[in-house]
């Protein structure tokens, strides 16, 4: 795959930081709204997510947090929320003009925010197939809606930039179009829309397959809700082809002997006669009361054959805590 559709995402990003474009990616999930928290006008506008990648939860301990593609910033100031310290955030990007609007965008903001100053934000050229960081360096590393642009070749670069960056037990917190349905070549080949984040996506599992092969052995899928439809009138498709937004933490634990866990948001429910059952893997199951189990868990507990164990399907919606 030549690599010019890198350029035309970044000559597309050039044209989105001089003249905002409202709809481009973003969902219409309630941004986050927290005390003290203003978000400049601008940085709303430029909302080019498809997800969150802050949360509260993987912030604890004065991590050290990398932004990859800031667009107008607005994540890099949520994350800043939680840090308030000098260069807690790192903010990447390859273009200029982004940056630059980010900075203002930075700096409106410490305005209408007294917690805030631009400096806990140290804004940085440069790509995210070639960080300009040192190994093992990062503790929470997030992209939204940048790395499903790439083709299958610079997605296996940026992940790996990323596994590289972070430190053991560190994070990639990501959020990203996918799709189950094949998308024609034609669209998939066609440099602008890929750019919008329209025709890049791949199917879930395949994400998720290429984050444990690259190393992480514990991967969350947090969250996945309607994104997109690309449809025969509007795009070059004979048929409707569907795309969902997912939000996933992939951390960098090593990968267990039997696989890496993975939690789609499975429950298991003992409902027997006993007060547990106990499976002897480290995995507890009270009395009707819910487990949160890794897909590896939910296949093993099914193989036990057991009647009186409920394994419910994924709801890709997983919040922490549970087996493994
Ligand atoms: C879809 S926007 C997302 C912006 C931001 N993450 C958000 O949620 O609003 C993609 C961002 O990635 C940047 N970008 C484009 N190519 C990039 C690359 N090769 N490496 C890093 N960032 C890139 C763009 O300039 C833009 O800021």
């Amino acid at each position: 795959m030549k690599d010019g559709y890198l350029n035309t995402a970044k000559d597309i990003y050039k044209d989105a930081a001089i003249n905002p474009e409202k709809g481009l990616c973003c969902t219409t999930t309630p941004i986050w709204q927290l005390p003290e928290l203003t978000i400049p006008g601008k940085m709303l506008e430029m909302n080019y997510g498809c997800g969150t990648t802050v949360n509260p939860r993987d912030l604890v301990n004065n991590p050290s947090i990398l932004y990859v593609g800031v667009g107008g910033g607005m994540e890099v100031l949520q994350f800043a929320y939680f840090s308030r310290r000098l260069n807690g955030v790192t903010g990447i990007d390859p273009v200029k003009e982004m940056l630059e609007v980010c900075d203002i965008n930075l700096k409106e903001a410490e305005k209408s925010n007294n917690w805030f100053n631009s400096e806990y934000v140290n804004l940085k050229e440069g790509d995210a197939l070639n960080l300009p960081i040192e190994d093992e360096t990062i503790d929470v590393g997030a992209q939204n809606c940048l790395f499903n642009i790439f083709h299958n070749d610079e997605l296996e670069i940026a992940l790996k930039e990323m596994y590289r960056v972070l430190k053991p037990q560190g994070r990639l917190v990501l959020s990203d179009p996918v799709c189950e349905q094949p998308i024609p070549e034609n669209l998939k080949n066609d440099e602008r829309l890929r750019a919008l984040c329209l025709t890049g996506a791949i199917p879930l599992n395949d994400y998720l397959n290429r984050l444990t092969s690259i190393g992480f052995g514990t991967i969350e899928v947090r969250a996945k809700r309607p994104y997109r439809v690309l449809d025969p009138k509007h795009y070059n498709t004979d048929e409707l082809i569907f795309i969902e937004s997912v939000e996933i933490c992939a951390i960098k634990d090593p990968i267990p002997k039997d696989g890496a866990c993975i939690f789609t948001g499975k429950t298991a429910i003992y409902f027997g006669e006993e007060e547990l059952f106990d499976d002897k893997k480290g995995h507890i199951l009270l009395q009707n009361q819910p487990l949160a189990i890794c897909d590896k868990t939910a296949g093993a507990l099914a193989d036990l054959g057991m009647h009186d164990i409920l394994i419910s399907e994924s709801t890709y919606f997983y919040d922490g805590g549970g087996c493994c």
